[in-house]
């Protein structure tokens, strides 16, 4: 497997409102390498979604450059990042952001639909993913009938089935008990690791954390 380096450079965030302007981020550098396992910490409040964001190319920043593999992200206009995104990208976020009117295996199908796999192809990949999170037995359920854990698990689900090098969570087990959370971290870590996937996950829970092979404190 080719190496795929993701490096952020000096970057700062501000918020602006209404003539104020709230530093998020000071001079942040990171060196993401594949098949890393990166824990971004924190305090509630202290920036792990802005960072998040800003790495997935959701949100823009005042200063600094974010670049993979020699090649400068930062300007890239907004189709090129969403199909960066597309290509490279897998996204779990904290409150789940599944579609309601979409059952379980549609919702995990649905980024293979929109990459251009036919349904069947699409449901059957969907459907070995859900396997992997047991939660396959859920599929025709809708979200609002599953349970936290199950949702997230369709979540997760969701992020990976187009088997995305880099895998951004934000706070995936955040919402859910610890036993719950110690299922679907553990599925999640051990998915990430047999598909040498990178990781990066923000967190405040520091037993998960301090499972990370890296870790940045903000
Ligand atoms: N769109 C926004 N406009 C203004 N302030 C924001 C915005 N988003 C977040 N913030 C502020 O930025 C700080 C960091 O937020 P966030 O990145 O969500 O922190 P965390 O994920 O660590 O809890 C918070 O104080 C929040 O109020
Ligand atoms: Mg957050």
């Amino acid at each position: 497997m080719s190496e795929s380096n993701l490096i952020l450079k000096n970057i700062s965030k501000s918020y602006y409102q209404a003539n104020n302007s709230l530093s998020i981020l000071k001079d942040i550098s990171l060196e993401v390498k594949s098949g890393d396992f990166i824990a971004v910490t924190g305090p509630s409040g202290s920036g792990k979604t802005t960072l998040l964001n800003l790495v997935g190319l959701l949100d823009t920043f005042d200063e600094g450059t974010i670049s993979f593999n020699d090649k400068d992200l930062t300007n890239l206009n907004s189709e090129q990042k969403n199909k960066f995104r597309r290509n490279n990208y897998g996204f779990i976020y904290q409150n789940y952001n599944l579609l309601e009117n979409f059952n379980a295996i549609e919702n995990v199908a649905l980024p293979l639909i929109l990459n251009g796999y036919n349904k069947d192809e699409a449901t059957q990949r969907a459907e070995n993913i859900m396997r992997v999170f047991t939660i396959d037995d859920r599929s025709l359920h809708f979200p609002n009938s599953l349970s936290g854990g199950e949702q997230q698990r369709v979540a997760i689900s969701r992020a990976l089935v187009n088997n995305p090098k880099f895998i951004i969570a934000d706070e995936p087990t955040g919402n859910l008990d610890s036993k719950n959370s110690d299922l679907v971290f553990n599925y999640l870590k051990n998915y990430v690791e047999s598909e040498k996937m990178t990781l990066i996950m923000a967190t405040h829970d520091d037993e998960l954390a301090s499972k990370a092979n890296k870790r940045i404190d903000l």
